[in-house]
């Protein structure tokens, strides 16, 4: 048994490791989240008529891509039709429920993936399986599969190269038979590089499916290492996480997740080789709101000084104490080191207790290094080697600085 070749598209894929999920419909003018309507079983012929307010009006593509660009973002997987069936894109007539006959009047994906490539960021399309509009969707099943197939076939030919489908909810027929073939197919005639992505929900993370899937999902959740061995294929994995408690946009929502953890579960991704997909809400025409904009802006200042670990490191099998880890670089020339919750040098009476600072251990480490450096400030670490171990003396963050995660470099010999 040996782990199965890679496609190049799909190690790109993995390269990239963070992307933008942005989750934004009719829905997100209620603010109170994407499951809105089938939560509260508002009437849908009411519900439909969001369709009539929204305008659009806030939504810069081009001012979300950048804002994604600096916080290190290389994908953005946009919701261009979720459960609730409004299309943001063109449906070419196949309904009038999408932007063009709304207020807005515009091809909103059109809009992203122009941005997208004007500034170098990938695009990638979310949509939705799962149908509250379309009636067939209970009806006449197949006849939906086809009304898919052909939304499908649009994303595929109108918007140029595009980096993947990401569909989400097959759950929710677990039984039934999705002609998942046929679908796949349909992507593969235009866009045989796109990543295919079939999101496995809330209670399966991380199962493997049909064999066009190109990685596995780890919805909310942690990810586990992926165990290559006598895989039909290679496939990556990728973990999504919300901002706070939901997807789409949710005014009362405060839970918001900290910096802290924004940058820990990152790094947890990584660890594992998963890619971390981080969720924005815009609000009701398509606004970011500040606090959003503040935790990516500091995602981003982690990013750039760390990005490289984050990008160009993989799993190599060196085992850290506690949350700590060590990735290889893809030139296989250096390590990096990655310490959580480092303490900060300085006088006993100013500096916080629970973190620590000093010698931490790595175990399987069979290459002689050369150097070891901080990557932050490019101070020099001391260590020993000996018994496939290295055991560095990780000096304290300055006094005036402090990394969620603090990462060193190790230079191979
Ligand atoms: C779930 C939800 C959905 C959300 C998705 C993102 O499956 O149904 O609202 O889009 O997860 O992972």
């Amino acid at each position: 048994m040996s782990i199965p070749e890679a496609k190049q598209y799909i190690l790109d894929f993995e390269q990239m490791g963070v992307g933008m999920f942005i989750h934004w419909g009719l829905y997100s003018q209620l603010g109170r989240g994407e499951w809105v309507s089938w939560n509260e079983q508002l009437d849908r012929d009411e519900y439909n008529k969001l369709a009539n307010t929204f305008t659009a009006e806030d939504f810069d593509a081009e001012e979300i891509v950048l804002m994604a660009k600096k916080a290190g973002f290389k994908y953005i997987t946009l919701t261009t039709r979720h459960h609730e069936g409004f299309s943001l894109y063109d449906t070419c007539g196949l309904n009038e429920f999408d932007a063009l006959h709304a207020p807005a009047g515009r091809d909103l994906i059109r809009e992203f993936v122009d941005a997208c490539n004007k500034h170098g960021i990938l695009p990638m399309f979310y949509h939705t399986t799962l149908d509250w509009y379309n009636k067939d969707f209970d009806d006449d099943f197949d006849q939906y599969l086809e009304y898919l197939r052909k939304s499908v076939e649009i994303l595929c030919k109108n918007y140029g190269k595009i980096g993947g489908l990401w569909f989400d909810g097959n759950w929710s027929k677990p039984g039934a038979d999705w002609k998942e073939d046929a679908l796949y197919a349909t992507i593969r005639k235009y866009q045989p590089e796109a990543m295919i992505i079939n999101n496995t929900g809330l209670a399966e993370r991380g199962r493997l499916g049909n064999i066009e899937i190109d990685s596995v999902t780890f919805e909310q959740g942690k990810p586990t290492p992926m165990d290559r061995e006598g895989m039909p294929k290679y496939i990556a994995a990728e973990m999504c996480h919300t901002l706070n408690d939901h997807w789409g946009y949710g005014s009362q929502d405060l839970y918001y997740k900290s910096p802290v953890e924004l940058i820990q579960s990152l790094c947890d991704c990584r660890k594992v080789g998963a890619n971390y997909l981080l969720n924005i809400g815009p609000e009701a025409q398509g606004k970011v709101n500040d606090y959003q904009r503040e935790l990516l802006g500091i995602l981003g200042r982690w990013m750039n000084v760390f990005g490289e670990a984050i990008y160009n490191g993989r799993p190599c099998g060196v085992a850290g104490i506690g949350k700590n880890f060590a990735l290889k670089s893809t030139d296989g020339k250096s390590l990096y080191l990655f310490v959580y919750d480092l303490a900060i040098r300085g006088d006993a009476n100013v500096t916080v207790d629970g973190k620590y600072r000093g010698v931490y251990a790595y175990g399987g480490v069979n290459e002689a290094v050369e150097s070891i450096k901080w990557m932050d400030n490019d101070e020099e670490l001391s260590f020993v080697q000996g018994d496939n171990m290295l055991a560095v003396n990780f000096t304290g963050h300055p006094y005036g600085t402090s990394y969620p995660v603090r990462v060193a470099k190790a230079i191979l010999k």
